[in-house]
């Protein structure tokens, strides 16, 4: 396929699904379809750091998830503290900065902690930025973002024709990150689930079959190719 060297590469988002089917499959519980996401993680640090990506976002539980059964949500958070536990040597050696988006107070204090203690850190590395969406959703970020917008009129801070897009950006959970460039999702189906919805109106999307466990370095390499492809236009004229 023909690539486009021009195109910005500077973040990644990922819906992760298909762990439950890739278990299904396998003859397995649902559980051990998230244990065996964790590679597939690794796998998408890696090749940003080969790519001098700044910015990865991982929709790892969104505020929807919460309806899933107690016993899967409550495994999904003890991975949560394995995984940063296990993996916070390796991260902060490869100069990761890790970061999350999403309702935090809502996550239960032992992985919560690990994860600040985590973010604490490696919050002066300067290399990618990977940033885990917990207790995410779109909307309850907007939400929230409304209401600290009407706060802020309330209290004089700021007025209503302040209201711009530019401002709008600002009052989202992570001002400082660019909108994504690409989101992609695995397993097949076809849609945002809620997902950055203020920050994808330009992102390229990209699907594929390949459920999240069996998606390795070379098939995000190939969905990347797939990215360099298309033409970024930005409602404007070539
Ligand atoms: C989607 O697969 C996956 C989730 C909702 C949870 C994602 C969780 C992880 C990748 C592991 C925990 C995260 C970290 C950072 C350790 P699904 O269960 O919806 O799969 P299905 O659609 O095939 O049932």
């Amino acid at each position: 396929m023909k690539s486009d060297p021009g195109i910005d590469l500077r973040h990644i988002a990922i819906i992760m699904d298909g762990n439950g089917r890739w278990a299904r499959k396998r003859g397995l519980s649902r559980i051990k379809g998230h244990s065996a996401a964790e590679k597939s993680i690794h796998d998408a640090v890696e090749v940003c750091g080969e790519l001098g990506v700044k910015y990865l976002t991982l929709y790892a539980f969104s505020t929807e998830n919460w309806s899933r059964p107690k016993a899967e949500v409550s495994f999904i958070m003890k991975l949560l503290s394995r995984f940063i536990k296990g993996n916070i040597d390796e991260l902060d050696r490869k100069n990761v900065k890790l970061r999350t988006t999403g309702r935090l107070n809502d996550i239960p204090e032992n992985p919560r902690k690990d994860l600040e203690l985590a973010m604490e850190r490696t919050s002066g590395n300067t290399g990618l930025n990977l940033i885990l969406a917990l207790s995410y959703g779109g909307r309850a970020e907007l939400c929230d973002a409304f209401v600290r917008i009407t706060g802020d009129i309330a209290s004089g801070n700021i007025i209503s024709s302040d209201i711009t897009e530019e401002l709008i950006s600002r009052y989202m959970y992570n001002s400082d990150i660019p909108d994504p460039d690409v989101i992609i999702r695995t397993s097949g189906e076809q849609r945002l689930s809620n997902f950055l919805l203020w920050q994808s109106a330009y992102s390229e999307l990209v699907f594929t079959p390949v459920l999240w466990p069996d998606y390795n370095a070379e098939q995000l390499r190939s969905s990347l190719d797939e990215y360099r492809t298309r033409k970024r236009r930005f409602g404007g004229l070539e």
